[in-house]
């Protein structure tokens, strides 16, 4: 069983509903036959708003899988996800792309960093493949709070695990 407990945080996230993500009746099935694996069997969530969510469960228990519908990366069995009040699950490709660039920021398990691609450039190309520039303050700021001032020539190979993650 996985479980989510929400702990309040300070500072608003300017939306406008109380509740950032649902989840209705969400069925997520890997493979088919004798090694179908039923990793979400209709699950309702109400992610908060303007709070952090925690989602608990044993290794294997679907946790990751969860997160991976809620941010639009992988498709859903059946079910809906809502971000805000965008069904997401009924979005077209191009849409959801859009959505996924503007809207969401996601921290992999496996961080998923392109490994020809330095610290700095890794952070920025989202916003690179988007055309848009990154506010060079805001980056800054953004930077130095998460400790990678001084590791942003390195390639992800250079880099701690929780270097890269946080990259
Ligand atoms: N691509 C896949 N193909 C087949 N089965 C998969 C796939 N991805 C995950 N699974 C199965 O789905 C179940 C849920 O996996 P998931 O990665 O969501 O677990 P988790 O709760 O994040 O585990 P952990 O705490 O180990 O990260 C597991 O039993 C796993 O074996
Ligand atoms: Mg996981």
């Amino acid at each position: 069983m996985t479980t989510a407990v929400t702990i309040p945080r300070t500072g608003g996230t300017g939306g406008q509903t109380a509740v950032a993500a649902r989840a209705r009746q969400v069925v997520k099935a890997y493979g088919s036959g004798e090694t179908r694996v039923v990793a979400l069997d209709h699950v309702d969530v109400d992610i908060a708003r303007g709070r952090f969510t925690a989602i608990m469960g044993p290794s294997g228990s679907g946790k990751s899988t969860l997160m991976h519908c809620l941010a639009g990366l992988d498709s859903v069995t059946s079910g809906q996800i809502y971000l805000d009040e965008t069904e997401i699950t009924g979005l077209k490709d191009k849409k959801l792309t859009r959505l996924r660039r503007d809207r969401i920021g996601f921290i992999f398990q496996a961080f998923n960093l392109l490994p020809t691609l330095n610290a700095l450039e890794n952070i920025t190309l989202p916003m690179d493949i988007a055309g848009r520039r990154a506010d060079k303050e805001w980056l800054d700021r953004v930077v130095r709070t998460v400790g990678l001032a001084e590791r942003l020539k390195h390639r992800p190979t250079e880099l701690s695990g929780g270097q890269q993650q946080r990259v």
